[in-house]
């Protein structure tokens, strides 16, 4: 099931997984700082983030690799090496609770899932509504999650403050979780 290519990277390869949350348009931010930051990236999207939520072309250009969504027929070449580390931006509230359950219903969930037996560092960024984060379900999924090793970021529901302006999304942060002394956020 990964996403495997037969030459190995020079660097070490980070899978972005992007989730359909109006934050994703951002995404090209941590796209760029993981590269930076000495990362070779490959991009996996859900398939309801494909449409429209970011701009595919732009980060097919800016990691040299096709944008996956969907799993390789059988003859098609393993576009990715395997992952060092995944990092899961924006994180939405049914991508959690699917990866949580294992219902490996999408290329995206599947690599989540698949990443916990690979044993590589594991960050998400999640971005979901208050409204929905107090769900019971939900709830439960991060606990799973956390106990699972995932390294989460601060709660980011997206809405504007008391002041009518809102915060910007931490793209950075899920990199520095994955660094070997990333903790996870209480
Ligand atoms: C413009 C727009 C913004 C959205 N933002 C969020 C969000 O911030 N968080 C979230 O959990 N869902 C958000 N949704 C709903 C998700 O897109 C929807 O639940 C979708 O099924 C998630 O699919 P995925 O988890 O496979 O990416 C948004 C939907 C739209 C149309």
């Amino acid at each position: 099931m990964t996403e495997q290519a037969g030459a190995a990277p020079d660097r070490p390869f980070l899978y972005v997984v992007v989730c359909a949350a109006g934050v994703a348009s951002g995404v090209g931010a941590l796209v760029a700082a993981a590269q930076t930051r000495g990362w070779e990236v490959g991009v996996i999207a859900t398939p309801v983030a494909m449409s429209g939520f970011f701009d595919t072309d732009d980060m097919r250009e800016r990691t040299g690799r096709p944008v996956r969504s969907r799993w390789r027929t059988p003859d098609d070449p393993r576009p990715f090496p395997p992952p060092d580390a995944v990092a899961v931006a924006p994180a939405t509230f049914n991508t959690l609770n699917k990866w949580a359950a294992g219902i490996a219903d999408t290329l995206a969930v599947a690599t989540l899932c698949e990443a916990y037996g690979l044993g590589v560092p594991v960050a998400a960024l999640p971005c979901v509504a208050d409204a929905l984060a107090v769900h019971p379900a939900y709830r439960e999924s991060l606990a799973r999650l956390r106990a699972m090793g995932v390294r989460f970021g601060d709660p980011y529901s997206g809405m504007p403050g008391a002041d009518g302006t809102r915060a910007d999304f931490a793209w950075e942060r899920v990199l520095d979780l994955l660094e070997p002394a990333g903790e996870p956020a209480a």
